[in-house]
């Protein structure tokens, strides 16, 4: 079973929390790879963290549960879908910021994804 989430301030989905909180009971011992869409591929002092918190400490909240895989992908940021809560949110954690500071353009969608990653961690499951 492949399980997972983009990451928001720091924390799955609140679907996939659900999701897999409700699943527990059958995860137990089974082949279980999981995985994130997030920001912070992008800076890769942030990434051994993120693997971290977004990955390893889910996981390990899952009594049994001893993943096959962890996979720790990038997304897609598009600024002008999100409520003003959330552009508020966002420039709390730094990222439009950051982003700039890396000469990314924030006018428009950012698609961070790196498809043959994504490709290569499924196929290799
Ligand atoms: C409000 C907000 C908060 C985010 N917080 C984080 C975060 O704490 N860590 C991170 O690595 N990425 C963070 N991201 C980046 C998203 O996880 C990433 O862009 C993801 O691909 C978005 O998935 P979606 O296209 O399904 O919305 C955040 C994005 C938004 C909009």
């Amino acid at each position: 079973m492949v399980i997972g989430s983009s990451v928001f301030i720091g924390k799955w989905t609140k679907e996939a929390q659900e999701f897999i909180e409700a699943s527990s009971p059958d995860l137990a011992g089974r082949r279980v790879a999981l995985f994130v869409s997030c920001s912070d591929v992008l800076f890769p002092e942030k990434v051994d963290a993120g693997r971290k918190m977004y990955l390893e400490d889910v996981a390990a909240k899952v009594p049994g549960l001893d993943p096959v895989a962890l996979g720790m992908f990038g997304g897609v940021i598009d600024f002008d879908r999100y409520s003003t809560l959330t552009r508020v949110l966002l420039a709390g954690v730094g990222t439009k910021k950051a982003l700039k500071e890396r000469g990314i353009e924030t006018s428009r969608p950012y698609d961070y994804r790196n498809w043959e990653e994504i490709r290569t961690w499924a196929r290799n499951l």
